[in-house]
């Protein structure tokens, strides 16, 4: 038996990520073709309960290893628990996030180093690389005006603008060396990034 096609979403807080993904997901539903579908951090019993403390605004005294770390655990749990087990049995996965987030956002953005997240990020997912990485990629104000309509800002989104600038800016320099991810305009109409999309994926599935 083939195994399933794990396809990964990325960017910045508030580029369309969850549009994108839930047109693919009515796609694949529509076609019959068989996923489930993950988000990072989170997705398990365990992994919920960690991003709870990742996200709560209550806890800006965290420091940048301790949050390191926790991300690296929900991934390390959902990858053995739910993603490895999917993948074996054939079945696609769509992640909202996975391992590109930590070296955006902890590796790049909060300056803990690419050696450092290279290695926990190998680590916690037993070496399970994503076949495909759909980054959206979009300028930080954009994305803020955006997201300021989602509500309340989470602990990471509160840290503002020129950290999602870095965090873009880390995930544009990671795609430099990854064959797998694909970097799209997001700013423009939900259709036009969905037709790339589709088609993108579509290539891999046939
Ligand atoms: P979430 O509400 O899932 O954001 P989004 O809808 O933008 O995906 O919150 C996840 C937050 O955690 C988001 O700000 C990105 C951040 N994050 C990291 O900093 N490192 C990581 O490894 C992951 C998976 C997420």
């Amino acid at each position: 038996m083939s195994k399933g096609l794990f396809i990964t979403f990325e960017g910045i807080d508030g580029c369309g990520k969850s549009t994108q993904l839930n047109l693919l997901k009515e796609e694949f539903t529509k076609q019959g073709i068989e996923f489930i579908e993950v988000r990072e951090p989170g997705g398990t019993r365990v992994g919920e309960k960690i991003r709870t403390i990742l996200l709560d605004r209550k806890n800006d005294s965290m420091t940048r290893m301790a949050e390191l770390l926790l991300f690296e655990a929900a991934r390390a749990q959902i990858t053995e628990e739910v993603i490895i087990p999917a993948l074996e049995k054939g079945v696609n996965v769509i992640c909202d996030r996975f391992y590109d987030s930590t070296t955006a956002y902890q590796g790049y953005a909060n300056k803990m180093g690419r050696d450092l997240t290279d290695f926990l990020n190998l680590k916690a997912t037993n070496e399970t690389y994503p076949d495909i990485t759909l980054l959206l990629d979009i300028d930080p104000e954009t994305a803020c005006r955006r997201r300021s309509e989602r509500g309340e800002a989470d602990r990471i989104e509160a840290l503002g603008l020129a950290y999602q600038e870095a965090v873009r800016e880390g995930y544009l320099e990671l795609a430099k060396s990854e064959e797998r991810i694909k970097v799209l305009d997001a700013d423009r109409t939900p259709e036009a990034i969905y037709e790339e999309i589709h088609n993108l994926i579509w290539d891999l599935i046939s």
